[in-house]
Formats: structure tokens, sequence, C-alpha cells
């Protein structure tokens, strides 16, 4: 069994506490759902109540550190080589609708590296935590990948682009999903990235791919997957931290992943020239 660093136990407190508060206003949110002003607002300031709870915890143990939060944004340290990547609530639209399928995502970049993950499922009180070096971990049970070779038997994550994403975006997505459809056993979309990617590393699902997802959507999750002797890698070559295009699974099925999404590229390409 491995223990986390110090910086991982903190990281691990952190996510707890942003947890709890979350878990309290996910309460509310199911009474909200039945009034007549609806739960919008209400969850807004539960995202940014978690997000304070985190910047709070995490500035307390480690002053000096820079951040790159979904909501605050990016506040410069004085330490330059360390910066926490955070999302307080991945995973919002099933929050805002009563679904118990989000989480808190926190991860450490050292000098430009991921180093560390930490993604807390707080309806089902799973932490998931890795460390570069240490392994990718469930409570006490040590993660790995799914052995799967054929993607014929693989369970296969996704995310769909929001409404105010391009048409282009949309027409992407529309090829990619008639090109993977019929060649795995199914595909989900549960709409937490970093839960997607938490459970990519537990084995729970084959491959995950989506596109043009924010840094502190797959920073931790990233983590995860390498850690449990997975791949987490842009989908077109280039760097996943900047384009947020992310593909990720075991070295068997993320190529063959791939391949369907080149295909589908290939397609799209060809369409725009009849
Ligand atoms: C979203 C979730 C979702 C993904 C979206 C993200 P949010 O994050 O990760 O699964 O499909 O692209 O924006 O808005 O719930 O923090
Ligand atoms: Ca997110
Ligand atoms: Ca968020």
């Amino acid at each position: 069994m491995s223990k986390p660093s110090p910086v991982g136990a903190v990281m691990i407190a952190a996510a707890r506490a942003a947890g709890r508060s979350l878990a309290r206003d996910f309460g509310e949110v199911e009474n909200l759902q039945v009034s007549k002003k609806g739960p919008a607002d209400f969850v807004s300031n539960a995202d940014l109540r978690a997000e304070e709870t985190i910047y709070a915890h995490l500035t307390k143990a480690r002053p000096g550190y820079g951040f790159v939060m979904e909501e605050r944004g990016i506040v410069e340290g004085s330490d330059k080589s360390n910066r926490f990547i955070v999302d307080p609530l991945d995973g919002t639209l099933n929050f805002l609708h009563g679904q118990p399928h989000y989480a808190v995502s926190i991860g450490l970049e050292r000098d430009g590296k991921l180093l560390a993950g930490v993604v807390f499922d707080v309806a089902k009180n799973e932490i998931f935590w890795a460390e570069t070096g240490r392994g990718a971990w469930l409570e006490q049970r040590k993660l790995r990948v799914a052995v799967r070779k054929k993607l014929s038997e693989s369970v296969i994550a996704t995310g769909t682009p929001w409404l105010g994403k391009s048409e282009e975006a949309h027409a992407t997505f529309a090829r990619e999903m008639l090109a993977m459809t019929p060649t795995c056993a199914g595909i989900r979309r549960y709409g937490s990235a970093a839960l997607d990617l938490a459970w990519v590393a537990a084995g729970r699902f084959d491959a995950f791919w989506e596109r043009t997802l924010k840094p502190w959507d797959i920073a931790a999750g990233i983590v995860l997957v390498r850690e449990a002797g997975g791949v987490a890698t842009e989908i077109d070559g280039g760097d996943v931290m900047k384009t947020g295009s992310i593909l990720a699974g075991n070295e068997d099925i993320a190529p063959q992943v791939q391949e369907q999404l080149r295909l589908a590229a290939a397609f799209g390409r060809q369409a725009k020239l009849t």
C-alpha cells in the first residue's frame, strides 16, 4: 500500500473539504429542482464556495504555490515551480439536475510537468489519487487500467460538445460517433471528464476521448491514467494540456480508438471536398 506524499495528502484533504460543502449543497439542489426559480444561481454559488474551500486549504498548506482555477483563473505564486490546477465541481450539469455523478479535481504541476492528481467522486465517496512514481489508488486499492485488447469488447467514454460550441465541433463529434459506435461494445457519456479519466485508471472504462477540454478538467485525471499504466495523450499528437483534446486508455485500445477518430476526420475532409 502506498501513502500519498505530504503535498498529496494536502490535496486529498482539500478535495474532501470541498466535497463536504458540495454534498450539503447537492441536498439543497434536490429541493430547488421543484422551485420556480430553479437551482442555477444556487449551483454557481455552490461551485464558488467549493473553490474557496480548496483555495483556503491549499494556500494555507502551501503558501506561494500558483493556481489555475476554473472560477478564479490564474493566480501567480511566488514559487514559480509549483501550481495547482483546480476544478471545484466537474459535472456541473449533472449537479444542477440532481444527478449524483460529479467530482472535485485537483492536479499539481511542477516545472511544467504533471506530478499529482486527486479526483473525488463526492456522491460515491470515492477518492482517486495518483502521484508520479507512487501509483494510482482508489482508497487502499492500487489501480490498473483494463487489460482488454479488443475494441469490440470495450466500453468507451466520451463527452458531447455543449450547446454553445461551434457547428464544426458538433459535426466532428457526430462523425466520430458514427465511426466509433459500430466498433465497440458500448459508448457512455456520464458528464464528468475528471471522473471519466479516473474510471479509465480504475479499468471501468477501456478508453475515453473528448475534444477541447480545459486544463482543470484533465490535469488530475491524466496523472491517474498514466500511473495506472495507461496512456493519456492528445488525440492528434499535439500538447494535450494546450488543446484539451484527450485520448486515454490502455496501450492496446487507445490506438484503436485513435484510428477510428482518424477515419472520422478523413471522412470529414472528404465531405468538405464533395
Ligand atoms: C464539464 C465536464 C463534462 C465535459 C465538459 C466540461 P464542468 O466540466 O467535464 O464532462 O463534457 O466539456 O466542461 O463544466 O462540469 O466543470
Ligand atoms: Ca470541468
Ligand atoms: Ca467546473
